[in-house]
Parts: structure tokens; sequence; C-alpha cells
């Protein structure tokens, strides 16, 4: 089969012929009609991550979509979402023609979204479903702040706060097209992502009307700093990435005056079930257009070039490699 095949971590992917998986008890067998690059994919290739250095040569793809081949709990031909842990542990990921994953890292999706949209959706829409939901406990009405509404995870943000029935949605990002972005996607109120912290925090104060009740945070540092100061009584800010540095500094005055939460999120501490349901949901409401990440399909043999991108943060919307 053609797959992108990462041959030295810190490199860039090749597409190449690479040995078709073995399908073994208790494994699915998938042909992949859809692949999102992700910075987990870059982060695990980099050999630096905390997952440690790679065994190479790897099929990177830590998750996709596509239709069954070959399985002993689904039928040839359903449409699943599957999840890897290509990079993380031996074995290979989903950007291949092909894919074998564990029976219970495969999610069969009958909503009607698209292949490429559901893959862009993945793993970075059920960080946001569940980092609302379950770490940051949303409760109807409450008001949420979504940093780094510009990438997959906060655009997945804002219209899962708006579909639990968050009272208020503000989002916070850099470029125009993402700000405009976020405001069609349902955000109230657009703060961009500018300034020193005094500056972001009076302008998020300012547009969270008073409280935030629920930080969905994918970006740490100075954001972070700033949203934390505008946490109301009891409030949660949720830590999922660190897309601009892995350090922050938080109040203890503040936090502790409010009874405030600073909270960590993996979507690697999700049980199967929990993945499952949160995709499956997720999903159902991509499918009435109340949840999306904005994508660009890219032909696999062109998986380089993507990666470069990737890399280089230019790609200004999720890259899905079709093969
Ligand atoms: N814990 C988990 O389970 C989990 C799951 C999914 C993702 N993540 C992590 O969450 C982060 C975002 O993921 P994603 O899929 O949304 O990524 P993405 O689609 O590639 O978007 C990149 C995000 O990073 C932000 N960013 C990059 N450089 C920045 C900088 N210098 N200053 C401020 N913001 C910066 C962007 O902000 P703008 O919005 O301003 O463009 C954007 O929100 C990554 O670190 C990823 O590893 C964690």
């Amino acid at each position: 089969m053609r797959a992108a095949v990462l041959e030295t971590p810190g490199e860039v992917p090749v597409v190449r012929d690479h040995p078709d998986p073995v399908v073994t008890p208790g494994h699915t067998s998938v042909r992949v009609t859809a692949a999102p690059l992700v910075p987990l994919d870059l982060l695990c290739a980099s050999g630096t991550s905390y997952f440690g250095r790679p065994a190479t040569p790897y099929v990177p793809g830590v998750q996709g979509v596509g239709t069954v081949e070959d399985s002993a709990t689904l039928p040839a031909g359903t449409r699943v979402f599957f999840s890897t842990t290509a990079g993380m542990a031996p074995g290979d990921g989903g950007l291949a023609e092909r894919c074998v994953v564990p029976d219970v890292d495969v999610v069969p999706v009958a909503a009607g979204v698209a292949d490429p949209a559901l893959a862009a959706l993945g793993l970075s829409a059920v960080a946001a479903w569940m980092t609302l939901t379950w770490r940051g406990r949303l409760q109807e009405g409450e008001h949420v702040l979504v940093l780094g509404a510009g990438g997959a995870v906060g655009q997945a943000a804002v219209g899962a706060a708006r579909v639990l029935g968050a009272g208020r949605v503000v989002a916070v990002c850099r470029s125009e097209e993402s700000q405009e972005r976020a405001r069609r996607l349902g955000a109230d109120v657009v703060v961009p992502l500018a300034g020193d912290v005094d500056h972001l925090t009076a302008r998020i104060q300012d547009a969270a009307g008073g409280k935030v009740d629920v930080v969905v945070d994918p970006v740490f540092g100075l954001a972070a700093t700033a949203a934390s100061r505008v946490l109301g009584p009891g409030g949660r800010l949720v830590n999922l990435g660190g897309a601009s540095g892995d350090v922050a500094e938080f109040s203890s005055a503040v936090l502790r005056g409010r009874s405030a939460e600073i909270l960590g999120y993996t979507n690697n501490a999700l049980s199967p079930g929990q993945r499952r349901e949160a995709l499956t949901t997720v999903a159902e409401h991509a499918a009435q257009g109340l949840i999306s990440v904005a994508h660009e399909d890219i032909p696999l043999a062109d998986a380089a070039a993507a990666w470069r991108r990737q890399a280089a943060g230019s790609a200004g919307v999720r890259l899905v490699l079709t093969p």
C-alpha cells in the first residue's frame, strides 16, 4: 500500500510503498478515506515528546476515517472513525491507504457528515466536547471563554459551547480570518489575542459580561494568565494544550478568593466508551451544522508538503489527507 512513512524522528515523512498491515485477532482492518494531520502527530514524530523517541520507520496518524474491510465485530463496508497510538507506542497510524486498529478504537459513525469533515473534527472535537462537559462541568447558561479559537479544538469548542446552552461564548484568537470564523461559528464576542496580559485581561473582562465560568484553553501562557484573572466564583480553567508555551502565571489570591480551579485534560485519559460516546455525539451535531472545523483536503501523495505546512503553523485550517 502507499503510506506516509517517517524514517527518522524530527524529519518529514516520505510517501512510499509500505507493507500492508496484518489483521490479528481483536483488530479491525480499515480502508482509510481521510486522515487529519494534527499537532500530536508532529509532536510524536519529533522524537522529543514525553512519549519518548518512536521506533522507526512507522506510519504517523493518530486518527482517521474509513470503511471496514475485515473485522470480527463490524460488517465490511461500515463507515468508521478510528484512533491509533502511532508515535506513542510501536505500530502504524492512519496516514496510509490501510490501517489495522484494535476493535475498541473503532467507532461506527452513521451521522451524515462527509469523511474529511469528520476527520477534521475527530479527536480535536472530542477534546473540546469533553473539556466542556466532563472536566469543565459546564451548566446551561454559564459563560464560556475559548482560547485558541482559530484552531481545530477552539472551533469545535465554540460550536459545542453553543450546543450545550452556554449563556455567553467569548472567543480569543489571532488572525482576522479566525476571528471572523469564530463569529460565524457562534461566538458572541471575539477578542484578538494582542497586547500585554493586563490589556488582554481587560478586553476579556469586558467581553465576558462580568464573569467566566469555564475556559477552554489549548494555548496556555499569557492567554491563560489573563483568562484565570476573569474566572468567576467556582470558575474552571481547563488546559489541554500549550500552543503558545508551557508556563503560565496564576494568582493565588484570585484562585483561592474565587474557589476557582485550574484543571488539565488529555484525550488519553478517556475510556474507549467515553471516546466513542463523545465522537458519536459530536458527529450528530456536526450533521446538523452546529459543530465544524474548517479543513482542506490534500492527496496522501502530498503528505510531505502538508506536514511542512503544519510544522510551520501556516496551514490556517485542518489539513486532511485523502488516500
Ligand atoms: N489534551 C488533549 O487531549 C488535546 C487534544 C487535542 C489538541 N490538543 C492540543 O491543543 C493545542 C491546539 O490543538 P489544535 O488541534 O486546535 O491545533 P491547530 O488546529 O493546529 O491550531 C493551533 C492552535 O494553536 C494556537 N497557537 C499556535 N501558536 C500560538 C502562539 N504562539 N500563541 C498563541 N496561540 C498559538 C492557535 O491559535 P489561534 O487560534 O490564535 O490561531 C490555534 O488555536 C495543541 O497544543 C494540541 O496538541 C490537546
